[in-house]
């Protein structure tokens, strides 16, 4: 995995902004390079690798079209990965969105976009084609949501999918609904290629991995 390092207690990005850190986490330098923790506590996609992942395709020079990038947590590790290359931040509500503007004054690769991923028509000039969705929204339509963004997804570019059982359906065990959201997905033409239960670092969330 490039770019993703581990001194065995835990996983560290490089960090792009020597000395700022996003969300008070810990950084250490080794080397005289400057390393951000990566909590899995506090990133799904940081509890996906830990929970082992047969793809990751975020490398230096990735294009990313990141949906429900809230105050930019995540986000700002694939900063750190995507060093090169740009990370599309859509987010719809205002207040984490101020976070992600001043994050992207230091992090030139970082582009907040304060939109609804419902509609992708709204920034489809801005982004162009991604190399990769990563799509972390707590809606009851997250399959379709990721569906209809795909079109701004280069051919067989890859999605991550962070599905969050209790917000399609509470009433339903949340093995049926990732089974749901895959199968729809699937439908749509959409390859599945793993899925990972991120338990316990997230408690009823699953991880889908598909390329287009
Ligand atoms: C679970 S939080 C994301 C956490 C973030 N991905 C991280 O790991 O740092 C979900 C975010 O999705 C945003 N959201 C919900 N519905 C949305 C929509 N239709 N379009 C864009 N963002 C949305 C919420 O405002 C919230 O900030």
């Amino acid at each position: 995995m490039e770019h993703v390092y581990t001194d065995g207690s835990g996983l560290f990005t490089r960090n792009l902004v020597p000395g700022e850190a996003v969300y008070g986490e810990r950084l250490k330098t080794q080397d005289e390079t400057e390393y951000r923790f990566w909590n899995p506590r506090r990133s799904k996609l940081a509890a996906l690798i830990l929970k082992g992942c047969d793809v990751f395709p975020f490398a230096a020079d990735s294009t990313v079209l990141y949906l429900g990038a809230a105050s930019g947590t995540t986000a700002s590790h694939l900063s750190d990965i995507c060093s090169r290359g740009v990370i599309y931040c859509v987010e719809v509500s205002p207040r984490p969105f101020r976070k992600l503007v001043s994050l992207s004054e230091s992090r030139k690769n970082m582009m907040p976009i304060l939109a609804d991923a419902n509609k992708p028509e709204d920034y489809q000039a801005a982004v162009g084609r991604a190399d990769i969705v990563y799509q972390d929204i707590a809606q009851r339509n997250q399959a379709g949501i990721l569906l209809k963004n795909l079109g701004l997804v280069r051919e067989r570019g890859y999605a991550f999918l962070m599905v969050k059982a209790r917000s399609v359906d509470v009433t339903k065990r949340p093995t049926r609904v990732y089974d749901a959201v895959e199968d729809e997905l699937s439908r749509s033409g959409v390859n599945v290629l793993q899925r990972v239960n991120l338990d316990p670092y997230e408690k009823d969330h699953a991880a889908l991995i598909a390329q287009k």
